[in-house]
């Protein structure tokens, strides 16, 4: 594997879930594979889960690991072809790419949409630069558009938890105070797409999500008709894509309460971290037994560890 930037190019979901359940308990069962191999890990956003799981995941693999945080200490990077350089930019990624896939044998990218171009963003500008000018293998950390690793790591949770052949997962908007990307829910909804699980998406008008990633999924404006039944309940803000970046609603009334879960089927309450309690999940909710967010996160090492030992293959 070459790439990983999408939840699709996993192919067969049951084997690949079979594939992570296997990493999962043998952790250390390839640690040749990465003997001698150097993973360089590029931060353009910030990280706790990503970054420490995905650390994680390589040692597990016997590799070494360099990190990279773009805003500390790095020079500040252009990004655009054709700028006149006189600003406070120091380097191009054009040279700076290149030269990151020189110190390393495989390259994880964290960056971000930035909510200046829909264009940019969902064509995946930064990341695709990185495929093309670095000559090694590259995998997302979260893109503008997808966030790959959670969705394996999500699918992985609700796999090991359900207990229906088709339970119910809904995922569903909530409010946030900032513009958020689109990156999870695209992705959760792609990788839904793959399983034959039910599948529903909640969320208030102007805030569905570009068609090519909810791929004919339900999608209802009715919060409370969609938890009606439901067996897992994935919370997440996102920005508007229609009207592009912008936030516009904070509506409190879609705040995941435990009102809100007793009109589940007893549901588990799922989220990517990090969350904003009392905003998207209110703390008895997310403090409660059903509360499936630390598992989740834990499950980020064998997503990472499965994807990467796919890559040095
Ligand atoms: N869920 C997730 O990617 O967490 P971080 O942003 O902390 O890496």
């Amino acid at each position: 594997m070459k790439t990983f930037t999408s939840i699709k190019q996993l192919g067969d979901i049951k084997q690949a879930l079979a594939e992570a359940a296997w990493v999962k308990d043998n952790p250390f069962a390839d640690q040749d594979l990465g003997r001698n191999k150097t993973l360089l890990m590029v931060f353009f956003n910030n990280s706790l889960r990503t970054r420490l799981s995905t650390q994680k995941a390589a040692l597990n693999l016997g590799m070494n690991v360099i990190v990279l945080d773009v805003a500390q200490g790095a020079w500040k990077l252009e990004t655009e072809r054709g700028v006149v350089m006189d600003g406070d930019k120091s380097e191009h990624l054009l040279e700076a790419i290149p030269v990151m896939g020189s110190y390393c044998d495989v390259i994880g990218l964290r960056s971000f949409a930035r909510f200046e171009s829909k264009e940019d963003d969902y064509n995946e500008v930064i990341l695709n630069q990185f495929i093309r000018y670095s000559g090694k293998p590259v995998f997302s950390m979260e893109a503008a558009t997808r966030h790959p690793l959670q969705t394996y790591a999500d699918l992985l949770t609700i796999e090991e938890h359900r207990t229906k052949e088709r339970p119910k997962v809904v995922l569903t908007w909530a409010p946030h105070p900032k513009a958020l990307p689109q990156a999870v829910p695209n992705s959760f909804a792609e990788g839904m797409s793959m399983t034959d699980w039910d599948f529903v998406i909640a969320n208030p008008e102007g805030y569905d999500l570009a068609p090519e990633f909810t791929c004919g999924a339900r999608i209802t404006h009715n919060q409370d008709e969609a938890l009606e039944g439901a067996d897992f309940v994935y919370a997440k803000n996102w920005a508007s894509y229609s009207s592009y970046g912008k936030v516009l609603s904070q509506d409190r009334s879609w705040t995941v309460t435990s009102e809100k879960m007793a009109l589940t089927d007893n549901a588990f309450f799922m989220h990517c971290l990090p969350v904003r309690r009392n905003m998207i999940v209110s703390d008895d909710v997310i403090e409660s037994s059903r509360s499936l967010v630390i598992p989740e996160a834990s499950n980020r090492v064998v997503s990472a560890q499965t994807v990467l030992k796919k890559m040095l293959i």
